[in-house]
Parts: C-alpha cells; sequence; structure tokens
C-alpha cells in the first residue's frame, strides 16, 4: 500500500545519514516545517518540503492523509526494558513507603527474587498474553522499537521460556525487537554461596541452547555490589562473545566497582543506568565509541539521585534515553514520561531527549538502519501529535497525552 501524508506543520529528525550523536551534535534536530511524507509498504519513499511535492511525488496515491496542524516524529526506541515478567510488586512498593529498606525487603524474599517465583510459576502462553498486551499499551504510547532482557527466570528452563516468549513477540508483533539474555541478573538462593556454579550453568548449560535456538541478540549482567563482580561480568562476557553475543550491560546503578572498565574493554554495545558516576567514569565514557543509556525513571521511582546526563553530554558522550520497564524499579514503560522527565530533571534539552530516544536509541539496539529517524528506505514509525504550540510543548506539559495517533510500518495502531 502506499500513503501520502501532506501538510505536516513539522516532521522532526529527518536525516539522510543516520549516526550516532555525541556531546553538542545531540542538539541538532533537523526538521521539515510544512511537510510530506511517502509511505510505500511500510517504509519511508520520499519526504521533503510541500513546495518539492509536485516533481517529487508525480503520480500521488489514492491514499492522502492531511496532517495540517501536527508535528510529526519517528517513534521512540526503547533499548532497554524488561517488559517480559509475571505479576507485579506493588506490596513491596507500599513497604518502601511505609520506610522499609532494600535489603530488608530482599530479606522478606523480595526483589528480583520474588520476580523470579512468579516467572518460573507462569506458562510461557500467559507471559505471552501479557507481554503482548504491555507492548499493545506502549505501541499506543509511541514506542516502535524495543530491548527486552530475560533475567527473571535464573533456571535454565525459565530462561529459555523467557526468551522463548521474546521470541514469539518478535517473530508476532509488528515491532522491531532485540532480545537480551540477561541469565546473570542475580544469582538464584540455591547458589547464593556457589557463584561459580551459577556462572557455569550460565556458560555451559544456558548459552549453548540460546545460541543454537537464536534465542538472543545480546547479554546482559547485572554488575553491582551484591549481584554480579566486575571480574565476573567480564568472564560471562567473554563467554557470550564466544556465541557472538555482544553486551549491553546495567552498570554503576548503585556503585562504581568496575562495570565500565569491563564494558568498554569488551566492546559493548550500551552501559546502562549509570546513575553513580565519579569523574574518572565520566571521562572514560566520553571516550567510550558505544551508547551511554540512561534510564531516569528508575531513579525516579527508586528515589535515587538522576544519573548525570548534562555531565555526559558535555563530556562529549553519546546518550540514549530508555525505560527500564520492568515491575521492580520502574513499573512504567511510558517513553513521553522518561523524555518528559530527563527534560525536567536531568536539564536535557527538548531536542537533545528527542534524539537521545529515538536515533541514539536506535544505535543502542544496533537498529539505526531500520528505524529511529524519518528517512528513506527506513520503517514508517510515526507519532503524529495533537496540535500543540510547539515541540517543547512535549516535554513541558508533562504527563497529558499529546498523542493523536500511531504509525507502525505504515499501518495505523488502534
Ligand atoms: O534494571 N537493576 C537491575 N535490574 C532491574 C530491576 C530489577 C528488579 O527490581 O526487578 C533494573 O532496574
Ligand atoms: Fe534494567
Amino acid at each position: 500500500m502506499t500513503t501520502l501524508i501532506i501538510n505536516i506543520k513539522l516532521l522532526v529528525n529527518t536525516r539522510e545519514e543516520s549516526i550516532l550523536l555525541r556531546g553538542k551534535a545531540l542538539a541538532d534536530l533537523p526538521a521539515i516545517e510544512n511537510a510530506f511524507v511517502l509511505i510505500e509498504d511500510g517504509i519511508i519513499a520520499a519526504l521533503g518540503h510541500m513546495y518539492e511535492l509536485d516533481w517529487m511525488v508525480p503520480h500521488p496515491p489514492k491514499n492522502i492523509v492531511d496532517a495540517s496542524d501536527q508535528i510529526v516524529l519517528p517513534c521512540w526506541c526503547d533499548s532497554h526494558t524488561h517488559l517480559v515478567f509475571a505479576g507485579s510488586r506493588e506490596a513491596e512498593f507500599v513497604d518502601k513507603i511505609n520506610g522499609l529498606s532494600y535489603a530488608e525487603i530482599a530479606e522478606r524474599g523480595g526483589g528480583i527474587l520474588n520476580s523470579a517465583r512468579k516467572i518460573q510459576q507462569a506458562t510461557e502462553e500467559n507471559l505471552y498474553t501479557d507481554a503482548l498486551y504491555r507492548l499493545k499499551e506502549l505501541t499506543l504510547l509511541g514506542t516502535g522499537a524495543i530491548e527486552i532482557k530475560s533475567g527473571y527466570g535464573l533456571s535454565v528452563a525459565d530462561e529459555l521460556k523467557m526468551l522463548r516468549v521474546i521470541k514469539k513477540l518478535k517473530e508476532q508483533s509488528g515491532l522491531l525487537i532485540k532480545a537480551t539474555f540477561l541469565g546473570a541478573h542475580t544469582y538464584p538462593l540455591a547458589y547464593k554461596d556457589n557463584h561459580q556454579g551459577y556462572i557455569d550453568l550460565i556458560i555451559n548449560e544456558m548459552l549453548p541452547v540460546i545460541a543454537a535456538e537464536k534465542l538472543a541478540d545480546y547479554i546482559d549482567v547485572f554488575c553491582e555490589k551484591g549481584f554480579f563482580s566486575a571480574e565476573e561480568t567480564d568472564t560471562i562476557c567473554k563467554a557470550g562473545a564466544a556465541y557472538g553475543l555482544k553486551p549491553k550491560l546495567h552498570v554503576n546503578q548503585l556503585n562504581s566497582i568496575g562495570g565500565i572498565d569491563i564494558g568498554i574493554a569488551n566492546q559493548a554495545v550500551s552501559l546502562d543506568h549509570l546513575e553513580t558516576l565519579t569523574p574518572d567514569d565520566i571521562k572514560k565514557l566520553s571516550g567510550y565509541a558505544g551508547v551511554c543509556t540512561l534510564l531516569p525513571t528508575a531513579a525516579f521511582f527508586l528515589r535515587m539521585a538522576y544519573q548525570p546526563a548534562r555531565a555526559l553530554i558535555d563530556a562529549g558522550a553519546a546518550v540514549a534515553l530508555a525505560s527500564d520497564y520492568n515491575p521492580g524499579s520502574s513499573p512504567s514503560g511510558n517513553m513521553n514520561f522518561v523524555t518528559a522527565i530527563s527534560c525536567i530533571q536531568m536539564k536535557m534539552l527538548p531536542e537533545e531527549v528527542i534524539n537521545a530516544a529515538t536515533i541514539n536509541g536506535a544505535f543502542a539496539m544496533e537498529a539505526a538502519s531500520e528505524v529511529g529517524s524519518i528517512s528513506v528506505g527506513k520503517r514508517a514509525n510515526l507519532i503524529f501529535a495533537r496540535p500543540i504550540p510547539s515541540l517543547a510543548y512535549l516535554f513541558y506539559s508533562f504527563a497529558s497525552n499529546h498523542i493523536q495517533r500511531i504509525m507502525i510500518s505504515g499501518e495505523w495502531v488502534n
């Protein structure tokens, strides 16, 4: 099918070339006023100013959409989520309001192990249905590409179960999805005092099956005090690399324990979280070739200091924004809130948050040739905003829904 969208008030993030944006370049947001987009078979075939329409599209199709008064953006690329989970953890949320610490909640069997028990009891079918429902909700909120991690299985059978659910979502949802194996999310109780035993399980029992069934694109480790040390993270990254899985790592959420060095040495595609950075860490990240993925809603929900986005960008780092959607630290995958909070609390500019949540998010899942900007040859994944006075209004007027409709691969989502 061919669709022509005309009279677009502002067409945002139009790029001929997709490059990972670092430092000052994050504030450059190309856009066309009074624009058109031509879509053929779900792919952007042409775009330009309305005055170029006649010669660029000499034979317009029957299907024409008038987008007067509308700002159109590329859909969000959410490059870090734990979208597949079972149940929810609002009881822990209330316990925290009542003053319980993270350690006390963990002692009561809460946290990641709580979600793991729920996953272990869930069927693959139920996990798929719940995850698909969440994915639909996120699509209507503008997310058009997403990375999803395992990591609540923590046994061979349950990690594989989670990854098979993600594979089915990939095949059936119509969205661009990348899968990440996060067997190293925490040590299961049975391996609390036998770390090497669990690492052996990951390396000898999980990875070979994951590779044989092509269940993952990346490998992740929660590198943190009380979870996986820098050395253990290094071992697991190297084991993943032997199967062609590049790392995307949870580092420096609570402590700076060397995960950044390990990530850089293992050529991680992205280093994620980064709430707790020393000046030396920021220096290292400024020269890091990959993406620094910030997850501000996790800091918001856990009442922590936000990631030092300004310092990272000013040092020249490549910053992306993602939701971290999960039942423990960010029970929302709403990228409109992620971007607004990044402006409000991390002092990122509207142009920077759009780039960080689209083109740089696409780079953080190695999908920039297909998504992340409005470019000829990429998927027609488009957010149509309701009439709003300006682009900055999207983030200033936070928590309202400014989306009128969403197009994924050229089809309207309803
Ligand atoms: O990215 N930090 C590690 N993992 C998740 C939260 C896990 C949970 O509490 O369920 C995160 O924030
Ligand atoms: Fe996470």
